[in-house]
């Protein structure tokens, strides 16, 4: 049987942080409430002129440097981001030629913050169905762009940044399962409701979130995505070596972690100087944690994620 297996991570944070404090003089907020309510202490931001696809190409060259694989050996680029450079054509594309490769199919996945795991996901049943041999799977965001600066209720949550895996077939898992959800039916609950419009811009271009509702939805569907997740492998919660969460807010993070019954040891968390990357924070986290030796072979690794939509998904892997 043909499976999917990361052998590449890398990732991206632009270098302006900005930090509670820089946040204090800009809103009327507080470091101390920042800290308390959502587990964030800076976040990084994207430099002026620079698109996702700049963000993502640093991630790409990355992660194909730990894969050793070579452009011309990726057949296969999906990027997720909610805040792609151009209407169109997709980020993928962009990066694409960025990356100087020729003819492998590209495009973005829309997904918000559980973009990534869609990606992946998807990038899994292209090698499968054998498809495609190396696949490039970025979360790509540049948030700054989307929040209303003004507005302390959601400014204070978000930052830039970028991640990348190179995804590869073989006879090995790799990936174990996917589980991916959505119900649109909640789709004005977190949104950025306005678009392009007969040339010019229509409805309200910023994050809208009702923080309560996003809250207790989160924290329910996460648990149930991870049971799913362990029952379909015929595995215990206890198995599960390490918990890459979408990186929201350390609350949501402790809240499903303690329901789950997995140990905050098990859990990777990087909130505190990323804020929330969006498709972005899952392969952000992936990289930190590989990078520092504490995901190595032979474990169990269970990602996932939940946003606008909404949408929410888990990826359960063999490292
Ligand atoms: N600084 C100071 N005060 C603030 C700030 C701020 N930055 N933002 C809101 N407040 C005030 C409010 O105005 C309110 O004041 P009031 O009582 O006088 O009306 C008070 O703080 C409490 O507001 P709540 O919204 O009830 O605060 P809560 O404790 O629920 O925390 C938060 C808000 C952090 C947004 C929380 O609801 C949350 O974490 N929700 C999850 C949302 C999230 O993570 N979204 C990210 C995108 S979705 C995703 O990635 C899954």
């Amino acid at each position: 049987m043909m499976y999917s297996r990361i052998i590449g991570t890398g990732s991206y944070l632009p270098e302006k942080i900005l930090t509670n404090h820089d946040l204090e003089r800009m809103v009327d907020t507080s470091d101390e409430w920042i800290r308390s309510r959502t587990g964030i202490t800076q976040r990084h931001i994207a430099a002026k002129g620079q698109v996702a696809s700049d963000l993502a190409l640093n991630a790409s060259l990355m992660a194909m440097d730990a894969a050793n694989v070579a452009a011309k050996d990726i057949d296969l680029i999906i990027v997720a981001t909610t805040t792609p450079d151009m209407v169109f054509p997709s980020t993928a594309c962009i990066l694409q030629d960025k990356l100087g490769i020729e003819d492998c199919p590209a495009f973005d996945v829309q997904a918000v913050c559980s973009g990534f795991v869609y990606a992946l996901a998807t990038a899994d049943m292209f090698i499968r169905a054998g498809q495609c041999r190396n696949a490039l799977v970025v979360g790509s965001e540049i948030y700054s762009n989307i929040v209303d600066w003004n507005d302390r209720s959601t400014c204070v949550l978000f930052g830039d940044g970028a991640g990348a895996v190179v995804l590869t077939g073989g006879d090995q898992p790799g990936i174990l399962s996917n589980h991916l959800h959505a119900s649109g039916r909640y789709s004005k609950v977190l949104s950025v409701p306005g678009n392009i419009c007969g040339g010019g811009l229509q409805g309200n271009p910023y994050i809208r979130m009702d923080g309560n509702a996003v809250f207790k939805f989160a924290v329910k569907v996460l648990e149930e995505v991870v049971h799913e997740a362990v029952a379909a492998n015929n595995l215990k919660i206890s198995d599960i070596d390490w918990l890459i969460p979408h990186q929201a807010n350390i609350r949501i993070i402790r809240s499903t972690a303690k329901k789950l019954g997995i140990p905050m040891e098990k859990v990777v968390a990087t909130v505190h100087e990323h804020g929330n990357t969006s498709a972005a924070s899952i392969p952000l986290a992936l990289d930190v944690a590989v990078r520092d030796g504490r995901i190595h072979s032979d474990q169990y690794v269970l990602l996932e994620g939940v946003g606008g939509g909404f949408t929410w998904g888990a990826v359960l892997l063999r490292w």
